[in-house]
């Protein structure tokens, strides 16, 4: 099935992850996909082994130069702009009273600065295209709290709050916007380790579907969103996380899992 047939995309931070596993779905389902990342050399590898529906440029979101190289690249070399994928992002774990200016500024400049940059050159394309989509990736730490993630929390939550903007602001141009919130995803940012099997899934007993999630999962999500079939879907946030935000276990009543039942 090409559910994606004749769209052009741009997917950031897409070298390795669920970037790379986006473009890889995107470009599978007959879409032609602009990679952009940092990573140079693992990027242009993900494009090459993807082939002619790719093309790879070198991004770092927080630079607007960039940004209107890598547009330019979706309009020169596959003639339009349908979707945009704002994917790239870091994390960065401490506790708030040892945080860092420095750190907590780095993760709202590429996450939330970056993501908002790269709506704002896209916007011309899509404009002139006459339609499109914008899919952020957000997080399920967009949509609660988390001890040590302060400031990957706070640029989460403020990439949900721009996406419902967002809407508003392009729903008028044909343009629908989306916020997708991952659960925890089997990459290097959910697994730096890159634990396997049960040693893995055991840090997801609170999770109803107990296991990881895998970035073809996600990049599944992405590919609904993306499609027509989604038509009519607009400012929504989508959960992505096996239930982990549903609400919770309780261990003392029936039905929770063994792992945390209370004798
Ligand atoms: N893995 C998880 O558990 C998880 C959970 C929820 C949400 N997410 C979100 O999913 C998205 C993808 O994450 P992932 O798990 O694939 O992580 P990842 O670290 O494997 O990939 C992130 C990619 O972004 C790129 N990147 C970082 N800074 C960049 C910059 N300044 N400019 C351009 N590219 C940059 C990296 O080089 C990398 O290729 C992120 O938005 C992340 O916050 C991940």
């Amino acid at each position: 099935m090409a559910r994606l047939a004749g769209k052009v995309a741009i997917i950031s931070g897409a070298a390795q992850g669920m970037g790379a596993a986006t473009a890889r779905l995107f470009a599978a389902e007959g879409a032609k996909v602009v990679l952009g990342d940092v990573l140079e050399e693992k990027g242009r590898a993900v494009a090459a082994e993807i082939g002619d529906a790719a093309h790879f440029e070198k991004l770092d979101v927080r630079s607007e130069e960039d940004w209107q190289r890598v547009v330019a690249a979706a309009t020169g070399k596959f003639g339009k702009l349908d979707i945009l994928v704002n994917n790239a992002a870091i994390t960065h774990f401490g506790a708030v009273d040892e945080i860092r200016k420095e750190d907590a500024e780095r993760v709202l400049d590429i996450n939330v600065i970056g993501t908002l940059m790269g709506v704002k050159h896209a916007i011309p394309a899509l404009k002139a295209n006459g339609r499109g989509v914008i899919i952020n990736i957000s997080s399920v730490d967009g949509l609660r709290g988390c001890n040590g993630l302060i400031a990957y929390t706070a640029s989460k939550w403020a990439v949900r709050g721009m996406s419902k903007s967002l809407a508003y602001e392009l729903g008028p141009s044909g343009i629908r916007v989306v916020s997708i919130h991952p659960g925890g995803v089997n990459t290097d940012m959910g697994n730096p380790t890159g634990e396997v099997g049960e040693s893995l899934n055991s840090r997801y007993t609170t999770v109803p579907l107990q296991r990881i999630g895998e970035p073809e999962e996600i990049a599944r999500a992405s590919l609904f969103i993306a499609s027509d079939e989604a038509s009519y879907i607009s400012g929504a946030e989508i959960a992505v996380d096996g239930g982990w935000t549903a609400g919770r276990f309780e261990p003392h009543l029936p039905g929770a899992p063994a792992s945390l039942a209370v004798a």
